[in-house]
């Protein structure tokens, strides 16, 4: 999968730097060509002969070794990668501010290849807003950002802030490295459930998280696609995607047809309301005044007005949130709205559809069906644009 990628991993001086030990031998057996870079903080953790012995080259540690004058422009310019794993609160911020005091830092600020951050700190160091303004920059500049997990810490503490797990880290690696099948795509991706209000405080909404949506934002921007994301929910903050922040379906409508003409692909995964209140109250209605009746219209149909006006050369994809006929439903809407795919999920099944982090579902097209057994939304996100890209490289056959 790696095969002959050559990847600089920086290690940092953290208590997760013992992890580091394993993503690398994952990584040479993946078939890359690993340069391990351990600052000086990293050799209170991890010993640099275990580095050596498992990598493809003997660690460095100095701007000042006698081997090359400028070893940071060599492994930057060398570079298909550079993973910085465990990365800790220092190392962010210095390669944000282009603080390069090391060799670490000056082959970061040296490279012109994607750069893979995995950080691990205490939770209230995560938490801080230096570190996570420091990321947001960082992610704004399209550096990839392996959010840690949460769980045991050092010195017994419990929370977030724990090195991602090294299978997760390298999967990014592999995806930042991928296929890129995306290069040259604008991928509109719509997320989460519209609000519909009836007065100042209340509104008619659904139980869309988000999750799917964003998941599918990440593996579209991994592959190499330029993404556009209109969402009801914030995304994570290390999406690094334009986003366009919008409540009600009126609204949604509105953002997504602004930008519809320059997506080669456009994904619907929101959970938009059918219908909204004809007269929004101008004021809190009254619990004395009793039950109000509240007379509803049929919102604007996005998906299918964007499938009237599709372009020959656009694709798109609808999802069909159902709870029973699953299959003639998401069939009867692949056609109705003149969808290229159709992505149907029974979000009556335990763990699929909404709030999940996980989903099943089945991809419908005119001449396909395929069925993504229940797994993390993110695998689901993987299979629905594998799906995108087959369907346009069938078409330009
Ligand atoms: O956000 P999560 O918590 O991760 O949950 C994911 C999900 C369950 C929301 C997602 O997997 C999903 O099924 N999204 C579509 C939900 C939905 O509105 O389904 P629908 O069958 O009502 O609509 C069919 C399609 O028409 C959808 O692509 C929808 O975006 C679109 N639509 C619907 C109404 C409308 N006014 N305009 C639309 O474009």
């Amino acid at each position: 999968m790696l095969d002959g990628r050559r990847i600089v991993l920086g290690v940092t001086g953290g208590i997760a730097a013992y992890k580091a030990v394993e993503v690398c031998r994952r990584l040479v057996d993946a078939g890359a060509h690993v340069s391990p870079v351990l600052t000086s903080g990293a050799l209170h953790f991890v010993g640099e002969t275990t580095f050596s012995a498992l990598a493809s080259e003997p660690v460095q540690r100095t701007l000042w070794g006698e081997d090359s004058p400028i070893p940071h422009t060599r492994l930057g310019q060398g570079a298909d990668l550079v993973l910085v794993c465990p990365a800790t609160a220092r190392v962010i911020s210095d390669y944000r501010t282009g603080r390069s005091h090391d060799l670490l830092t000056a082959t970061l600020v040296a490279t012109r290849a994607p750069v893979v951050l995995c950080p691990a700190m205490h939770t209230e160091m995560w938490e801080h807003a230096a570190i996570q303004e420091n990321l947001s920059v960082l992610a704004s500049r399209g550096v990839h950002i392996v959010a840690p997990d949460e769980g045991r810490l050092a010195g017994g503490d419990v929370g977030a802030g724990r090195l991602a797990d090294p299978a997760r880290i390298v999967a990014t690696v592999e995806r930042v490295l991928g296929p890129g099948d995306l290069v040259g795509t604008t991928v509109l991706v719509t997320a989460g459930g519209t609000r519909e209000a009836i007065d100042p405080v209340r509104f008619i909404g659904n139980r869309s998280s988000g999750k799917q949506g964003f998941a599918l934002a990440a593996e579209a921007r991994d592959r190499g696609a330029s993404v556009i994301l209109v969402t009801t929910t914030p995304p994570p903050p290390d999406l690094g995607v334009e986003t366009h922040l919008v409540e009600s379906a009126a609204q949604m409508h509105q953002a997504v047809v602004s930008r519809s003409a320059d997506a080669d692909v456009v994904v619907m995964a929101a959970a938009v309301a059918d219908f909204t209140p004809v007269e929004v109250a101008d004021s809190k209605l009254k619990k004395q005044e009793g039950p109000p009746r509240i007379v509803l219209e049929p919102t604007v149909d996005i998906l299918a007005e964007l499938g009237r006006s599709k372009r020959a050369d656009q694709v798109l994809v609808g999802f069909a949130a159902e709870t029973h006929d699953v299959a003639a439903n998401a069939r009867d809407k692949l056609v109705r709205k003149n969808a290229d795919l159709l992505v149907a999920n029974d979000v009556s099944a335990p763990g699929v559809g909404f709030e999940h982090d996980t989903n099943e579902v089945v991809i419908h097209g005119s001449e396909m069906e395929q069925n993504v057994p229940l797994t993390d939304k993110r695998l689901v996100a993987r299979a629905v644009l594998d799906a995108v890209v087959a369907h346009r490289s069938a078409r330009s056959t």
